[in-house]
């Protein structure tokens, strides 16, 4: 089998099924990306991923490619997992990669095959996939395509892939729903011998696309919607955390994706909201997501919540353009969108930054794994090569991602070095009491002053 695209997903995929014994290339249109690959590392953190590369490499199960051609003749099942990014203008899906990877590998085949989708893409794709397959492959060899949607999250990538919840398959003919099924079989077996069983959903196209626009709104929909808690909280005096807590506990609410703080981010909730709404839209059901457009807000205002108690903190006033933090100096520990993961794509800790340092504040920003991704992201702001030299004489600690060095980090040292013992918690990840003890003063999004 082939993966289309080794980004995040497709060189997941890729290294995860050659692990699980199926003979896999990879292929990607990024030369450096494929040479990377084919040494053994993987361009970007995940854990688990590396040690695996590099033994599917060597028992020469996985090899990497840029070329079309020797992608075509390996895979009888190719997975497309091309990225498909918010278009430049608007809020849809730019969907060139998945056009030109569909083409490209159609126009190679000289024999009968499956294409299946796996990108996120909008509603209506699965069946556009297919007219381009159509115009691009040899009629006689009747190429079929598949969708099935992935659900793999950062840091916990080898293990969603390897052991999904669920599989979810669209396809048209027996042929295809038989080889879609024993391209997932090496799944079913490692279920078996844990005594486990993957539920598998066989539907049509329109629903598969859907499952999982549908799975990461509902996801972001429950982060803002304790967010927005969280702000009615800081006004009545609630504490947000001790609120999550006990909404947790029903079993029909569950306590996972309540975690309150500066909001979501990364390459998959926000793009994907917004490009169902503008989906939405075009099929005429736009009032149905019109909630999503309030989740989006609901996310965007934490980040300005953050720079609000920065400023009160450091006793600024607030002008008509926001609020005046020159002079001040500023801590900013964390740059990923969450933990376990080097990637900074519309990460809140990002973006507060870059507000901080617009509203005139010297920000030194530390990360203990997205530093090289976050100077290419926001090369404007300071880097500091440790959380102690990021603290280091500054006026204002914020911390926005909830890594486990920020949430074990020993608030009498860094008070020590720290002009200000003055700190925000962006993420409500602290032990509040362990930081009032050693002298600071800590504002948490959503909680009482401490
Ligand atoms: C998400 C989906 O979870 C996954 O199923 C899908 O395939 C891709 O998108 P991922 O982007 O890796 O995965 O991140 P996720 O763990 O979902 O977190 C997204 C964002 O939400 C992060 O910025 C995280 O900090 C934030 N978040 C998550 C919260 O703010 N609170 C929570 O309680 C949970």
């Amino acid at each position: 089998m082939t993966f289309i695209g080794t980004g995040y997903l497709g060189a997941t995929y890729a290294i995860c099924y050659a692990e699980l014994g199926y003979e896999v290339i990879g292929f990607d249109v990024d030369v450096d990306k494929i040479e990377k690959l084919g040494k053994g590392e993987v361009p970007f953190h995940e854990p688990g991923l590396d040690e695996m590369l590099r033994r599917n490499l060597a028992a020469g199960r996985l090899r990497f490619t840029t070329s079309y051609q020797e992608t075509a003749d390996f895979g009888d099942v190719h997975f497309i997992c091309v990225g498909t990014p918010q278009r430049a203008s608007g809020l849809g899906a730019d969907l060139t990669y998945v056009e030109a990877s569909v083409s490209n590998l159609a126009q190679h085949l000289s024999r009968k095959a499956l294409i299946v989708g796996k990108s996120t893409v909008p509603v209506g794709t699965a069946e556009w996939v297919e007219q381009l397959v159509a115009k691009h492959a040899r009629p006689e060899l009747a190429v079929e395509v598949a969708w099935s949607p992935e659900f793999l999250q950062e840091g916990f990538a080898v293990d969603d892939v390897m052991r999904p919840n669920r599989i979810v398959v669209a396809t048209k003919t027996e042929w295809s729903n038989s080889l879609l099924h024993a391209a997932h079989k090496g799944v079913f077996d490692l279920a078996a011998t844990e005594d486990r069983e993957v539920p598998v959903v066989s539907t049509d196209f329109a629903t598969a696309e859907l499952v999982k626009v549908a799975a990461n709104s509902f996801l972001a929909t429950k982060i803002s919607f304790i967010n927005a808690m969280a702000e009615v909280c800081e006004v009545a005096g609630g504490d947000i955390t001790q609120l999550a807590r006990a909404l947790g506990y029903d079993p029909r609410i569950g306590n996972r994706f309540l975690q309150s703080g500066v909001g979501f981010g990364g390459g998959c909730l926000p793009k994907d909201i917004r490009a169902f709404q503008a989906r939405a839209q075009e099929l005429g059901a736009g009032e149905a997501l019109r909630f999503l457009h309030e989740v989006d807000l609901i996310n965007l205002r934490r980040r300005q919540r953050v720079l609000n108690l920065a400023a009160g903190l450091l006793g600024r006033k607030f002008g008509p353009a926001g609020p005046d933090l020159s002079g001040a100096r500023i801590a900013v520990l964390g740059a990923t969108f969450k933990p376990n993961s080097d990637d900074v794509r519309d990460a809140p800790a990002l973006a507060v930054a870059g507000m901080l340092s617009r509203a005139g504040a010297s920000v030194h920003v530390y990360d203990p794994q997205g530093m090289e991704n976050a100077k290419r992201a926001l090369p404007e702001v300071e880097y500091a090569k440790s959380m102690v030299e990021a603290v280091t004489d500054a006026d204002l600690v914020c911390v926005l991602t909830e890594w486990a060095e920020f949430r074990n980090a020993d608030p009498v040292a860094l008070g020590e070095v720290a002009a200000n013992k003055l700190i925000v918690d962006g993420r409500n990840c602290l032990d509040a009491t362990a930081w009032k003890s050693a002298g600071w003063t800590l504002r948490a999004l959503g909680r009482p002053t401490v």
